[in-house]
């Protein structure tokens, strides 16, 4: 069985198709890229999947569960991560804090465990604790954990955003733009963090970027979405030398 599962998807904006008849099968293990031009659908299709929006037509299954009419923290819950293309922090909440209160959802003891302070509750918390340093360390933050989001660089916070998401311990992790506001150094340190977290966790990854040496060098397998519609999918070899994908999009890209 395919770990995400999506049949015949649409959304309409008020009169605007931002999405038309959309189909994708990740299977465990894949990291999976999502390209086409500004405007094509591509965050909106991330949006539908994680329950931010609901979809005007179509059906979506993660490990055979129906996403549908679930609340973003309900689809997170059964295992889906994901970072977005204009930072969603606490401008004075601290790295660690970040991490830590993403956790809270995995915490078991309960509200009278949390209001006896229970022996239970401080075990799962230090639990907690140890895995949110991890998680920091895996992408390279640890060093900032106590230092409020604000004062960190765009880089730095791109990485918070992802220990984020890899503490709810997700099935499979959605990154919007991974790169972006990146210079080119940053690019291939955050692209080997991103491999470093799919072997570390043999984590399925679904990817949404601009950048094509990132994209061709990561992907195992790649869509191509313009106005709304997958207009070619197959390995990078097959996208990159594609036609009628360098027509509608790679001939107007800049080549990093
Ligand atoms: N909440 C919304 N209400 C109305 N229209 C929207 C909304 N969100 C997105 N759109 C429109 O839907 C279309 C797809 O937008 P989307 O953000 O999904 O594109 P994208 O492929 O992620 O683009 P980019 O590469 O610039 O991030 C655009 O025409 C956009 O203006
Ligand atoms: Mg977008």
């Amino acid at each position: 069985m395919s770990l995400l599962q999506i049949e015949k998807m649409t959304h309409y904006f008020g009169g605007l198709r931002a999405v038309h008849d959309y189909n994708l099968e990740i299977e465990p293990g894949q990291i999976r890229g999502l390209i086409g031009p500004n405007g094509a659908g591509k965050t909106t299709i991330f949006n539908l999947i994680t329950g931010i929006y609901s979809p005007t037509e179509g059906r979506i299954h993660l490990e055979g569960k129906d996403l549908i009419g679930l609340q973003p923290h309900q689809v997170a819950s059964l295992g889906l991560g994901r970072t977005f293309q204009n930072l969603r922090l606490w401008r004075h909440m601290t790295v660690l804090e970040h991490v830590m209160q993403a956790r809270y959802s995995k915490l078991t003891y309960g509200v009278v465990g949390a209001l006896l302070g229970t022996p239970k509750r401080y075990r799962q918390e230090a639990e907690s604790e140890r895995i949110a340093y991890e998680l920091l360390d895996l992408v390279g933050v640890k060093h900032l954990a106590d230092q409020v989001v604000i004062n960190l660089p765009y880089g730095a916070q791109r990485r918070v955003e992802m220990a984020r998401a890899l503490a709810i311990e997700p099935k499979i992790l959605f990154l919007d733009e991974p790169t972006a506001g990146m210079n080119l150094e940053e690019l291939s340190q955050i692209m080997e963090t991103i491999r470093r977290i799919h072997n570390e966790f043999d984590l399925t990854i679904f990817l949404i970027e601009h950048r094509m040496k990132f994209v061709m060098e990561l992907c195992d397998v790649i869509q191509t979405l313009v106005f709304g519609e997958v207009i070619a999918e197959g390995t990078p070899e097959a996208i990159q030398n594609n036609p009628e994908v360098i027509d509608a999009y790679l001939g107007k890209e800049i080549e990093t």
